[in-house]
């Protein structure tokens, strides 16, 4: 049809013109939809939005009656898993830069937290970070939310303390007795997990052997440019931490040298030393060049005169982007959550700082045995998440919390990212709801209808199920599988009343990032023709459960 008449030429040209506007439409909405399902934040909570659903069904809840707290199983300690890093290889594809992740570099930590809701601080000392009897420190931990007194002298070897009364060997004694927990070793071990090396309990804290109902272990990874958040953390949360640290290549060195500055060169050192115990862990391609035994990692000290080695430091100069290696979040989380001593662990991450004095509120919640603890169904214990704007300080408590949402200096986490992954159930209810004074379970939830693609940060044990190593940060949905999983052995979550997480200041917004998008892609792809299938033969299935 050569020789069409010139009107029907242009009608065809304008019809298709017409067409075409019409598809550009159509991709661009499409495009637009799949940025906001994707989430976008830039750090390493963001959650992911890979959606695969099946059906739903009503948010169950009701409080009823049943048997004891759960017994804990042992901890496979899960060395020579299979579970290689197979990102690496699966997207293996991804050349884009690696550009953008936030400087996570920021001045020396905020300086005097004031515990304002200090109602479970005890006064006094007890623990000494350099006590030469770990066993004095031992029995002291199961205290928490006492004040602390970051304005701590860099010499100051008195830390804000716990004493341990009458009380809290009582308390100490019903939670032992009702926890009948294993207990875990603290030894430091060169192990292989996968494709990665692990130097576990590389540097370790100074509180010793602990026993496993003393405490609650905060589980995390990083690499060195987030350490700036361990300091701010620990004001807050006062008692284990469990970071497990990214160091391929040229970053061992900054890494170690960060370790040492926290431990021996800022203002609230005391807290780090107490506290914090650091594993290391490399892909097995990656090696550093030289690797000090772990009773010579601290020989040499770290000169303070110089700049922290985390200051100002852009992501891209990390060797990870240099090499455009994946963040294996996931290898980090299970490292440091298996060799966290406690029964209780919160596996966080390191930006998410907890309300003060949660850890001896929770315990005395596991004391009091209530109706509600002694159902018989798997559970975990979910906090509620709000980012604050920049300047704003980080919220104490509940009613400073409140304050804070109703003037518009917080809001929900990912409110502007991703707010179903974020979504907790009766979030409307808790906010309204005054604090109290003691920790109580304000409502029981389950993973399902709109809480189906839930990404909950919680309190929880050694028996929950671990994290897909193949995922990466980069590639987004890496808390979605577990999630499922939980949802499908039937967990409830136990949402606490007066327990919650801030991210550090600053609000997220959607950016653009195509390598994510990219990688996301792919691990969406991942997921769902081979992670998603093995998790149906590896714990079945659930009516209402979806990735
Ligand atoms: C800290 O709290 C104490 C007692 O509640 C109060 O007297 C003091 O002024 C507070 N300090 C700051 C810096 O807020
Ligand atoms: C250690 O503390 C004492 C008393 O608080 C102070 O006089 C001294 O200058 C401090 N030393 C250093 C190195 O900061
Ligand atoms: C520590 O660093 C400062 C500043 O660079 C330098 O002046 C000082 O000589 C260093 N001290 C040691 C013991 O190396
Ligand atoms: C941080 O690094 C950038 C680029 O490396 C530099 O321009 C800037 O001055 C540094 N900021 C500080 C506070 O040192
Ligand atoms: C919550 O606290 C506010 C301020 O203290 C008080 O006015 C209000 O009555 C309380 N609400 C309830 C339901 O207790």
């Amino acid at each position: 049809m050569r020789f069409e008449p010139l009107g029907q030429k242009m009608f065809t040209r304008r019809n298709w013109l017409l067409r075409c506007s019409i598809l550009i439409n159509v991709a661009v909405l499409l495009y637009i939809g799949c940025i906001l399902m994707n989430g976008g934040g830039n750090n390493f909570t963001s959650g992911g939005g890979f959606m695969l659903q099946e059906q739903q069904q009503p948010v169950s809840s009701s409080l009823q009656a049943s048997p004891l707290l759960p017994q804990q199983q042992p901890t496979a300690k899960n060395v020579n898993s299979e579970a290689a890093f197979a990102d690496e290889k699966v997207l293996a594809a991804a050349t884009g830069n690696a550009n953008a992740e936030p400087v996570a570099a920021a001045a020396p930590p905020p300086a005097v937290v004031n515990d304002s809701g200090g109602a479970g601080g005890g006064a006094g000392s007890g623990l000494q970070p350099n006590s030469a009897d770990p066993g004095q420190v031992v029995g002291n931990i199961v205290a928490g939310g006492s004040s602390s007194s970051a304005a701590a002298e860099l010499n100051n070897t008195q830390p804000d303390s716990y004493i341990v009364t009458g009380d809290e060997k009582e308390l100490d004694e019903r939670v032992r007795t009702l926890l009948n927990c294993f207990e875990h070793d603290y030894n430091q071990q060169t192990l292989q997990r996968g494709d990665f090396w692990v130097l576990q309990n590389y540097v370790r804290a100074d509180h010793g052997e602990l026993k496993c109902h003393e405490s609650i272990t905060y589980t995390t990874h990083a690499d060195y440019t987030f350490l700036d958040n361990l300091v701010p953390l620990l004001e807050r949360w006062n008692a284990p931490i469990s970071i497990a640290m990214h160091a391929p290549g040229t970053d061992f060195q900054p890494t170690l040298d960060s370790i040492k500055y926290l431990r021996d060169c800022v203002p609230g050192n005391q807290l780090v030393r107490a506290f914090a115990t650091f594993h290391v862990y490399f892909g097995t391609k990656h090696i550093p060049k030289s690797v000090p035994k772990a009773q010579d990692a601290l020989k040499t000290g770290y000169n303070c005169s110089l700049p922290a080695p985390y200051f100002n430091v852009s992501s891209g100069h990390l060797y990870k982007a240099q090499k455009k290696l994946l963040y294996p979040v996931n290898v980090g989380r299970n490292i440091a959550r298996d060799a966290a001593l406690t029964h209780f662990i919160l596996a966080s991450d390191i930006e998410l700082y907890p309300n003060p004095g949660l850890v001896k509120k929770f315990l005395e919640m596991i004391a009091r045995n209530e109706q509600y603890l002694r159902r018989k169904a798997p559970r975990v214990f979910p906090l509620s998440i709000f980012e604050v704007d920049e300047n704003s300080p980080v919220p104490h408590d509940k009613t400073e919390l409140q304050e804070f949402l109703r003037t518009g200096k917080a809001i929900p986490f990912h409110k502007r990212v991703c707010a179903s992954c974020h979504g907790v159930p009766k979030s409307k209810e808790w906010m309204a709801a005054n604090e109290t004074d003691e920790l109580s379970v304000f409502h029981i939830g389950k993973r399902t209808g709109y809480y189906v693609h839930w990404e909950p940060i919680y309190i929880g044990t050694h028996a929950d199920p671990h994290y897909d190593e193949r995922l990466s940060w980069e590639g987004k949905s890496d808390k979605m599988t577990q999630g499922y999983s939980l949802c499908v052995l039937d967990y409830e979550f136990h949402i606490l009343d007066n327990a919650f997480l801030v991210h550090k200041p600053g609000i997220k917004v959607l950016k653009k990032d195509n390598r994510r998008a990219m990688l996301a892609g792919k691990t969406n792809q991942l997921i769902r023709k081979i992670i998603y299938p093995e998790l149906k033969i590896m714990y079945g299935m659930r009516k209402g459960c979806a990735i």
